[in-house]
């Protein structure tokens, strides 16, 4: 299938910056992606330059199918943006807002769709309510709703969660999930990385305006993910079985430690060694590898500050 979106060798500078510097991605249909990276790292601008908010300075976007030098309207019909600052007409009722929102990508008015959406977002007993009374949460809410209720093919949510509390969060998690599939193609960008792991097929990471990396995002938690295995003794240990010989032993012979890296034995397998050699082990607990820490590593190894 052709992708849906196709950017090649994107530049944007502005007089004393480079904000992106010659990025290329493509986005599958029906994928969800992740763009994730530092504060000024050029996510918003990239997302911008798509949607029409930032003039690009050079480079070639592929929108649809459809060259956006070409025609920078049709295909834009189809895109929905949850953009990260929140910004209304303070004057119109939410319900009026998604009207509007409809007549602005040239569709016709569809008080079902809309219904449907408020019920989706948890805004059907804020529908007469001015926009401007709404609490921050829902604004942001409200945002969403106002991106998805033309039924986009592709999506960016640009930090959708900032400032949602914990359970909207949950349930704005399963809702992508529901576009998903129904075939809506979804860009994300969050520095809750949770949200991130919970969520993305793929992760691009960008920094300075550069495009690190793009992997599936399975790959590259097992490319370069860790796992921490901590084990306690009830009594004191003093040598190791050849299975966890990789580990390493407190001082004291009562803790233990390991490390789960790509080329490494599996935590279960060290863990499988201790209870094979008679240890006496009395508590096991494992971490689990975070997106969070890939994502340091990988800034880190382009120069950021550790
Ligand atoms: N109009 C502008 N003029 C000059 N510089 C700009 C302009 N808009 C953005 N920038 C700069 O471009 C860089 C990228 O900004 P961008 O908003 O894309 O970052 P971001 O990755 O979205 O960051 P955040 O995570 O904080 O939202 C930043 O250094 C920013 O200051
Ligand atoms: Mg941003």
């Amino acid at each position: 299938m052709a992708p849906v979106l196709a950017v090649e060798h994107l530049t944007k500078t502005y007089p004393t910056l480079t904000a992106l510097d010659d990025v290329s991605l493509t986005i599958e249909p029906g994928e969800i992606f992740a763009l994730l990276g530092p504060n000024g790292a050029g996510k918003t601008t990239l997302i911008g330059a798509i949607c029409g908010l930032v003039r690009k300075t050079s480079g070639r976007i592929t929108l649809l199918g459809v060259d956006l030098d070409v025609d920078p309207i049709t295909p834009r019909r189809d895109v929905g943006l949850v953009p990260q600052e929140l910004n209304f007409d303070p004057f119109f009722a939410v319900r009026e807002s998604l009207e509007l929102q409809l007549g602005y990508f040239g569709r016709p008015p569809d008080p079902k769709r809309i219904d449907e959406v408020l019920e989706a977002l948890a805004l059907t007993s804020k529908a007469k309510m001015p926009t401007r009374t709404l609490s921050g949460g829902m604004k942001r809410r409200l945002l969403i709703a106002k991106a998805l209720v033309h039924r986009p093919k592709l999506v960016f949510l640009d930090e959708p969660t900032a400032g949602v509390d914990v359970e909207l969060r949950r349930d704005l998690w399963n809702y992508v999930r529901r576009l998903r599939t129904e075939g809506t193609t979804v860009v994300l960008t969050t520095h809750y990385l949770e949200e991130a792991e919970e969520l993305a097929d793929r992760v691009g990471i960008i920094d300075k305006g550069k495009l690190l990396l793009v992997e599936e995002k399975r790959a590259l938690m097992k490319r370069l993910g860790e796992r921490k295995l901590e084990v306690h003794f009830r009594d004191n240990v003093t040598t190791l079985p050849a299975g966890a010989s990789t580990g390493v032993l407190s001082t004291d012979g009562r803790a233990f430690t390991f490390i789960e890296r790509a080329g490494t034995p599996s935590c279960a397998d060290v863990l499988g060694a201790l209870y094979a050699a008679g240890l006496p082990v009395a508590e096991v607990s494992m971490a689990p590898s975070k997106l969070e820490d890939v994502l340091i590593r990988v800034l880190r190894g382009n120069g950021a500050a550790s």
